[in-house]
């Protein structure tokens, strides 16, 4: 991989972002690598739980199936992430909101990591771990750092299960739709750190597109996305997006 330096990001790529007033940051895992989250695909200790793939363990059913035994792994998960911190990426992306007139970050990640580096409006189309929710009348409750999180629904008394999708259930109501409608009117599109490959998400870049903004990829590898973009940075998020 040859790593993107700061004197080959294009003088036109620097014209966009200069030009740019309305921007779309679209992450997924890999804005949250260098801080220590494991991504889905390509290795990583998220992608197997006690045998069972993350996509079984994450799934609609096993809520049904075995609510106690989708709690341990988001537990785990949780705990792995309480001691991790906002990367170059994060900071950079949260600074952005003084740059660009308007900016939205739509995130595919669950960490609350860009929250956490001071980016106010994030659209979190898979949910959160830092949240629960009821099974019953789907209040939603925070959960906090320090303490225990709360085992019953505080409204109706009923179970709570982590307040994020499962493979295959379906988007927030409205977070989506919401995603897509600053994407078609953006100017400028950043496409950070996730494999393109989980939809609707991965639809996104192609609505900036469609509406005629500019789309910039930055992973270290190349995805399905990489044939939409108008430039392509290969590297690390938070090595490169500084640099932006
Ligand atoms: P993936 O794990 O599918 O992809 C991570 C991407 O990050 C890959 O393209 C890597 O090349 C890239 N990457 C790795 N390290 C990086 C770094 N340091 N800087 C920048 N990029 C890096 O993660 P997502 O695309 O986020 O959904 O996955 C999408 C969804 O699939 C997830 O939100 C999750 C999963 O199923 C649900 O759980 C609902």
């Amino acid at each position: 991989m040859q790593s993107v330096l700061s004197s080959n990001i294009s003088a036109e790529l620097r014209r966009r972002i200069n030009d740019a007033s309305r921007v779309l940051v679209l992450t997924g895992a890999g804005v949250s690598a260098e801080s220590g989250v494991p991504t889905f695909r390509g290795g990583g200790n998220s992608a197997v739980w006690k045998g069972m793939p993350f996509d079984v363990i994450s799934s609609a059913g096993m809520v049904s199936r075995d609510l106690p035994g989708v709690w341990e792994w988001f537990d785990y998960r949780r705990e792995l992430l309480k001691s991790l911190t906002p990367n170059p990426a994060h900071e950079a992306i949260a600074r952005w909101q003084d740059r660009f007139r308007g900016l939205t970050v739509v995130t595919q990640n669950i960490d609350g990591l860009h929250q956490l580096a001071g980016s106010k409006k994030v659209i979190e189309l898979h949910g959160s771990i830092w949240r629960t929710r009821c099974v019953t009348c789907n209040s939603r409750f925070a959960i906090s750092r320090t303490e225990e999180r709360r085992s019953v629904c505080a409204d109706c008394g009923d179970r709570l299960r982590p307040d994020v999708v499962l493979f295959g259930e379906m988007l927030p109501p409205g977070a989506f739709e919401m995603a897509a409608e600053q994407a078609a009117q953006c100017d400028l599109c950043f496409v950070i750190g996730t494999s393109g490959l989980v939809y609707p998400a991965a639809g996104l870049p192609e609505i900036a597109k469609a509406a005629g903004a500019c789309v910039c990829e930055v992973n270290p590898e190349r995805t399905p996305l990489s044939f939409v973009c108008d430039f392509v940075l290969t590297g690390k998020a938070g090595e490169v997006v500084p640099l932006l």
